[in-house]
């Protein structure tokens, strides 16, 4: 029982030591899959080899609400553990994201806001700053010209909160000066062609932009094009800013495309930092915003440098990664022998304690059964032996004693053995091999024979005295005992 006991506890032990910790599947729904997303999706997986108890599974919407809500739905269905959403367009997609949170599915909205407040934790830059941003940029070029500017804005998507709230913080700052330049939006949809041909349409009816800003740098780049393949207009005759400050716009900056941009952190590794807090139970910030600065083309290049320094810290964390990933298959493939080796000695060691119970107790019952009777037997025996040697002695005695007595018969010793006649013939029987008068008759020749070795007594004395009928019949008797006549010992 305590043996069993301890097997148990053992079991237990080894099946701790190799029990996975907790995997959790986290869903990441972007809207789009541009450089922006990607450098954020980078910046998660980067984050990643610190939570080896996270994996991401991303899917992308092509800037489709409905493609991105039915792909939300499906992992409500699939029972992801938590759901970093950048929703295409606010109100589109907040039923989804109601549903996910309904769901009991923790939900991070990065980047892009969903109306209400059905979320967990949000993570995003500051657009109403983008805006002032922009506008200080309009701004100071304004403030050097007495002619009002003509001002081109390049939208993101509208139903998108950085769309709406970059413009109004750049109209709204505007507002606070003397000269508000003339401003103008088209929709870039955020992407660089849908940029190029907005602008294209617009600069081939008003021929005197003289800056554009755009929400992005990819469709600020889209509008450089434009600006390029529109006639009239010559290469960087527009000034133009961009939002962002990823590599294709810092690059643009470098190459005198573009003027300059401002900084919207994508921070995919605080996103998923939170996501570990929220999963483990830890306290978190639930709204987080991400501040924004302007780079101009002489920080371009030094952020540019560190951006791909990092990035080529990246790619080198992605092959430890890939590295150690192979490692830990590795492990778990010998912890897996090791457990089957462990369990089948377990099991060998479980097999051979049964079969020693099991034996102990067959051994305990064969002795019960065979070897404690014969044992038995054996006492038994000895005893009887015993008590044969004391009859033995007894008869001798008692026989010794009366040699000489012509009264001595078979009633007679029995009498003096005090047993019946029967008993006296089994017994003495049993002890000398012989009956009774036999027996007398043996005692009586060792008798002769030793008087007549010891003493002057003639063969007749010795025959008379120890009450053989005749001495002829004594001599007969002694020579068939000895083998020899009594005379010859005279
Ligand atoms: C990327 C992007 C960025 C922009 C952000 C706004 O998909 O368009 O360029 O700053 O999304 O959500």
């Amino acid at each position: 029982m305590q043996k069993a006991k301890y097997i148990f506890l053992l079991c237990l032990i080894l099946t701790g030591c190799v029990s996975p910790q907790k995997q959790y599947r986290i869903g990441v729904s972007q809207c789009l899959d541009d450089a922006w997303r990607q450098k954020m999706n980078n910046e998660m997986q980067c984050e990643l080899l610190l939570h080896p108890e996270m994996k991401l599974y991303t899917r992308f919407a092509n800037g489709s609400n409905d493609l991105q809500c039915a792909q939300i739905d499906s992992f409500i269905q699939e029972r992801v553990d938590l759901l970093i959403v950048s929703p295409n367009e606010a109100e589109e997609v907040k039923p989804a994201v109601t549903r996910a949170y309904h769901a009991g599915i923790p939900v991070i909205v990065a980047d892009r806001r969903v109306t209400g407040d059905e979320w967990t934790a949000f993570i995003g830059g500051d657009n109403y700053q983008v805006g002032v941003l922009m506008a200080d940029w309009i701004h100071s070029i304004q403030s050097t010209t007495s002619h009002r500017l003509h001002v081109l804005e390049v939208c993101g998507l509208p139903g998108s909160t950085p769309a709406t709230l970059r413009h109004k913080g750049m109209i709204e700052s505007l507002a606070g000066h003397d000269t508000i330049p003339l401003i103008r939006s088209v929709q870039g949809l955020w992407q660089k062609e849908d940029a190029y041909r907005a602008v294209c349409s617009y600069l081939s009816q008003y021929a005197n932009v003289e800056l554009i800003v755009a929400q992005n740098d990819l469709m600020a780049i889209g509008a450089a094009e434009a600006v390029r393949d529109t006639k009239g207009y010559g290469s960087g005759s527009v000034r133009i800013m961009g939002v962002d400050g990823i590599s294709v716009g810092l690059q643009a900056i470098v190459g005198g495309i573009i003027e300059c941009t401002a900084t919207y952190s994508s921070r995919g590794d605080m996103v998923i930092n939170t996501a570990a807090k929220i999963l483990s139970g830890e306290p978190f910030v639930r709204d987080t915003v991400l501040q924004t600065t302007m780079v101009y083309s002489g920080a371009a290049q030094a952020i540019l440098m560190q951006y791909n320094e990092r990035m080529h810290d990246i790619e080198t964390m992605k092959i430890v990664q890939i590295r150690t990933d192979t490692m830990m298959e590795d492990l778990r493939f010998h912890r897996h022998i090791i457990v089957i080796v462990v369990s089948f000695t377990i099991l060998l060691f479980v097999l051979i304690i049964a079969f020693l119970f099991y034996s102990q107790h067959r051994l305990q019952t064969e002795i019960k059964e065979e070897v404690v009777p014969q044992l038995e037997n054996v006492q038994e025996a000895i005893q009887l032996s015993r008590r044969d040697e004391a009859f033995t002695e007894r008869l001798k005695q008692i026989v010794d004693a009366h040699l000489t007595d012509p009264n001595l018969n078979v009633e007679y010793l029995a009498s003096l053995l005090q047993l019946s006649r029967t008993q006296i013939f089994r017994r003495v029987k049993s002890v000398s091999g012989k009956g009774p008068l036999d027996y007398i008759r043996e005692r009586r020749l060792i008798r002769a024979n030793e008087l007549l070795h010891t003493t002057d007594m003639t063969v007749q004395q010795v025959a008379l005295e120890l009450c053989f009928s005749s001495p002829g019949y004594f001599t007969k008797c002694y020579k068939e005992y000895f083998g020899h006549l009594p005379s010859s010992v005279k």
